[in-house]
């Protein structure tokens, strides 16, 4: 069942790319136009806009924004092919982890490599690509709000980390997409969302876009998950995911693997809610992802306030950690959801 969210977080208009900033939640809610490749480069590494499914799209916005500039050089049609997949590996680059940035570009580039149209037939043709993949990544969160909301029990309080919603997407989430398409069947339930340090973007975002849609939530810091699992009131936990390698093992925002072990010795259900295009069948397990290194900034300051001394301490700032298939109930994606064993479930949705 379909829930109504407001939220549109990225968009492309006639020559660029429209999104929500991010960086100012939940002070303003306010968008800003992308008009460069090297501007969108910046607002994916800077977290203009973030969250797996939402960067990938803004890569493949990236594309035809590097190629109008290119347009603009007078190259002939080779040359214009040749910088443009140049450009194209570089937007890649912004961002290591969450695998849809490079999904998603590479649909670009695929686009290039097929097109047989002249400049302007390549832009065009980016173009349409780029909107296709902006609408069925909607239409893929609902999927994945529709399977998800199966396995959750009547009145369940919802543990989530970090932002998998509408704002880490085009629109609806996928964590948060499992979440609203569960509250559309019974009002009763609830989420607890982790505040999620450094970024908090538990705090800040996903609080913000459930208050919007009026879902009940209430915000915790990341050490009391399991105070709360204990005095039994958490019923399950759903996350997004920034990568999913061939045997399950997920990466997803630093800090998860403690909630899932947290959740395996409390007997909770600790699900994955991510679309196919986050799984990385070219890696076997999880030690193969490239973990994001973030500015040490995040860890010493809170709102540009310092929150330790900053001499004489060493700061590490891994974004993101990966969670044991193990400890995973289930990975609920657009076409069901996937149980262990994952090497099994995920070679076989591969296959379909
Ligand atoms: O560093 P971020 O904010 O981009 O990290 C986001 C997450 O880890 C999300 O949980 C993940 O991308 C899933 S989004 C549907």
């Amino acid at each position: 069942m379909e829930f109504k969210s407001k939220i549109k977080t990225i968009e492309w208009i006639d020559n660029y790319s429209k999104m929500v900033d991010q960086t100012v939640i939940p002070y303003e809610y306010k968008f800003i136009n992308i008009t460069s490749g090297d501007e969108m480069f910046n607002a994916i590494r800077n977290m203009i806009v973030r969250g797996a499914p939402a960067i990938g799209i803004a890569g493949a916005h990236g594309i035809i924004l590097y190629a109008q500039e290119l347009a603009g050089k007078s190259l002939d049609r080779e040359s214009f092919i040749n910088e443009l997949i140049k450009k194209a590996e570089y937007m890649k680059t912004s961002r290591p982890t969450a695998v849809n940035l490079m999904w998603a570009v590479d649909k670009q580039i695929e686009v290039i490599k097929n097109s047989k149209s002249d400049i302007a037939g390549i832009i065009k043709e980016l173009k349409i690509n780029g909107i296709k993949l902006e609408n069925e990544d909607i239409e893929i969160n609902k999927k994945i709000g529709d399977y998800g909301a199966e396995v959750v029990p009547k009145g369940a309080a919802i543990l989530t980390h970090c932002n998998a919603g509408a704002l880490a997407t085009v629109g609806y989430g996928t964590a948060l997409g499992v979440i609203r398409s569960a509250y559309a069947k019974d009002n009763t339930i609830q989420v607890f969302a982790d505040e999620t340090r450094p970024r908090q973007q538990g705090a800040r975002i996903t609080t913000f876009e459930l208050a919007m849609d009026g879902i009940p939530v209430t915000l915790i810091t990341d050490g009391m998950c399991s105070y709360f699992m204990k005095k039994g009131m958490i019923d399950m936990v759903v996350v997004g995911a920034d990568r999913i390698a061939a045997n399950g093992d997920t990466a997803n925002k630093i800090g998860t693997y403690t909630v899932a072990i947290a959740a395996k010795y409390h007997n909770i259900p600790f699900y994955i809610a991510a679309p196919l295009s986050t799984i990385d069948i070219s890696i076997k397990t999880g030690d193969e992802i490239p973990i994001e290194e973030r500015s040490h900034d995040e860890v010493t300051h809170i709102n540009g306030k310092p929150v330790c001394p900053l001499s004489g301490v060493n700061i590490i700032n891994p974004g993101f950690d990966v969670t044991p298939h193990e400890l995973i109930a289930g990975i609920i994606t657009e076409k069901g959801i996937l149980r262990p064993e994952y090497n099994k479930s995920i070679a076989e949705i591969f296959k379909q």
